[in-house]
């Protein structure tokens, strides 16, 4: 059983541990923030499909541990999985990761070859700085008491087990075979005959690919927004059936190419911006990022505009179905919900609604759908989820306008005008 630290218990890191404990390792933890540990002691349920049940089974495979240096020395690998959040420039910042190797640092020069796993997003280029800075502060050889492989996952909140072990592409990126033979033995457990899969790549190559298979997802979310947008002018049209009829097309195909809203979440729009910023340092063309930012940051008022065209009334009381910006998660960050509660709150009496108590503090939040349904005029549903169809269900006892920014809701509800974005 291979013996692995991670350093970062925070949304991808918690679950990623416990799935590599579920797959032959035995799992170091580490994290400056102790309330992770008190909340798996006290069994608090986690909105991430999986979670607790994985952390159920394999806790004994799992370890609490305070002290670097004995995880240092009783494993072969760390995977960092610190938070690299965006600065103003849009480059992410490494100062966290830097905080890990500094730990690491000090424990390594009785080590051969130890694996430092990079897992957290980081800007291109910045795998190279981090074996500089290990090599100068502590004096030491890459290669030989240590090696770098970049190692990100190309996950969403609320499907992260699926995603890992799903996913279509694993990058590995390393400047040695001993880094990429490393992570080979360290997935063949998960990936078993699909190991295909992994891409090795050297250490730049993954680092970009990382963020540019982002910016090709948000590049479709965009064009798949810009065909959405005709229906907002022309009569008549289904913009749903001008997408089936382009996807159709196999040079194209047909994923992320349905209706739906702006993209959001943690990872998607701050990879596309990163990647912009990447291609002008370099003095390459960044025009394209920076379309698929723009057409992504309008969107916003193609919802406002259909709820001025549809409202009839003068003080409608406005309802958010969904804050997050996905289901089977409480992550609102730039998501459709947020966007639309923060604006309207400011105009109207405006309630919100979601499954799991948000990541931000929501004044008017109410808990039960039935009761939300009841106080709105104007609903928007803001991500796709089968427990938003119950709005039907609901005795309303005025006519409501409810707003489907994904195309998934269907009502034979008399009281309901429903209205999709994307159809005339
Ligand atoms: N969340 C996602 O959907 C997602 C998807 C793909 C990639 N990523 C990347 O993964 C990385 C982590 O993201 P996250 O969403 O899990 O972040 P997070 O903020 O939820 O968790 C990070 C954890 O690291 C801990 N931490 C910070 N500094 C530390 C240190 N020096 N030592 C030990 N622990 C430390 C924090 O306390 C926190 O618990 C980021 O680079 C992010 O871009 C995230």
């Amino acid at each position: 059983m291979n013996k692995v630290l991670c350093i970062g218990l925070g949304k991808l890191g918690l679950i990623f541990s416990f799935i590599l404990a579920s797959k032959n390792n035995f799992v170091y933890g580490y994290d400056i923030d102790k309330k992770i540990k008190r909340n798996i002691d006290k069994n608090i349920k986690n909105a991430e499909p999986k979670l607790n049940s994985l952390i159920k089974k394999n806790y004994n495979k799992f370890k609490f541990e305070e002290d670097f240096k004995t995880s240092v020395s009783n494993t072969t690998c760390s995977f960092v999985i610190v938070p690299t959040p965006s600065k103003k420039n849009k480059e992410f910042d490494n100062k966290y990761i830097y905080n890990s190797l500094n730990e690491i640092g000090k424990y390594l020069k009785n080590k051969k070859k130890y694996i430092i796993n990079i897992t957290s997003t980081v800007n291109p280029g910045s795998c190279d700085k981090f074996i500089k800075h290990l090599e100068n502060k502590f004096n030491l050889v890459h290669g030989k008491e240590f090696i770098i492989t970049y190692n990100p996952h190309l996950i969403a909140l609320g499907s992260i087990y699926n995603d890992v072990l799903n996913s279509d592409v694993v990058l590995i990126g390393s400047k040695l075979k001993y880094g990429h033979n490393f992570l080979r033995k360290i997935y063949a457990p998960l990936y078993k005959k699909k190991i295909s899969k992994l891409k090795f790549l050297n250490l730049e190559e993954a680092e970009i690919s990382k963020i540019a298979i982002n910016t090709f997802i948000t590049m479709k979310i965009s064009f798949t927004n810009t065909i959405s947008q005709i229906s907002d002018k022309i009569k008549n049209i289904n913009s749903s059936n001008i997408l089936d009829a382009v996807g159709h097309d196999t040079r194209i195909g047909k994923k992320y190419l349905s209706l739906g809203a702006l993209f959001s979440g943690p990872c998607f729009p701050r990879d596309n911006l990163n990647f912009s910023k990447y291609l002008s340092d370099k003095k390459l063309n960044s025009s394209l990022p920076k379309a698929i930012d723009n057409v992504n940051d309008v969107q916003l008022k193609r919802y406002i505009k259909a709820f001025n065209k549809f409202n009839k009334l003068k003080k409608p009381t406005v309802g958010i179905c969904g804050l997050s910006y996905k289901q089977n998660t409480n992550i609102t960050t730039r998501s459709p919900g947020i966007l639309l509660y923060n604006y309207f709150k400011k105009k109207y009496k405006t309630v919100a609604y979601d499954e799991y108590k948000p990541d931000i503090k929501i004044t008017n939040l109410e808990k039960n759908l039935n009761n939300f349904g009841k106080k709105c005029d104007v609903i928007f549903v803001c991500y796709q989820n089968s427990k938003f169809k119950k709005l039907e269900k609901i005795k309303y006892s005025k006519k409501v306008l409810i707003i489907d920014l994904w195309k998934f809701l269907n009502f034979k509800n008399k009281k309901v005008i429903l209205k999709t974005i994307g159809i005339s």
